[in-house]
């Protein structure tokens, strides 16, 4: 577990640096205008970052409703992975989660995403099922792409 990690929320003048981050890490990025309705929905906006420098290292989005949360994602710079960031931040996800009455937090992952998938499923997400065509993006040179998404589940109870 990284214990040197602060969590703050993200606003909006973070989402440039993030938008950065979304290029470099995901075939199908998130434009700045799905965070930003992300931030007026007062979903649960969280960047992680060090005493030492107020670049971003990680950042999660996380939606909760009656009695479920819904991960929408969790993302760690390529250059501060493997160090524990993600777990950290799922722990404080796991903590508000639970504090706003969730039972359970779902999420959906791309099938060919084996790092993220072996990273929930060691946390304790378990597979539920299967989504066909959930993911639909054009890829660096324009090909239309299509792909499942699993769905995983963490109890909280
Ligand atoms: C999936 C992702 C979030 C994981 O982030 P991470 O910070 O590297 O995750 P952690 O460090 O908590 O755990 C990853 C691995 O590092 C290991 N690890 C953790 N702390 C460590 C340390 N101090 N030293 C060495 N290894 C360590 C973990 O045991 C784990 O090993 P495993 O892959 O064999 O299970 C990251 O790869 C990512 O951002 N991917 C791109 C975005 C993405 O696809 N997100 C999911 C969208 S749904």
């Amino acid at each position: 577990m990284n214990h040197n990690i602060i969590f703050q929320k993200i606003e909006t003048v973070d989402l440039a640096d993030v938008a950065a981050i979304e290029q470099q890490c995901y075939p199908n990025p998130w434009p700045i205008k799905t965070m930003q309705d992300c931030l007026d929905a007062d979903y649960q906006c969280l960047k992680g970052l060090t005493e030492l420098s107020p670049e971003i290292r990680c950042y999660a989005f996380m939606m909760i409703g009656h009695e479920e949360a819904h991960l929408l994602k969790i993302t760690v710079h390529p250059a501060h992975r493997k160090k524990g960031l993600a777990q950290a931040m799922l722990h404080r996800l796991t903590l508000i989660a639970r504090i706003n009455h969730a039972r359970k937090i779902w999420l959906e992952v791309r099938t060919s995403n084996d790092e993220a998938i072996r990273f929930y499923r060691r946390a304790g997400f378990e597979i539920k099922g299967k989504r066909r065509n959930y993911y639909r993006y054009k890829d660096h040179n324009g090909k239309q792409i299509k792909e499942d998404a699993l769905v995983m589940c963490y109890s909280l109870i």
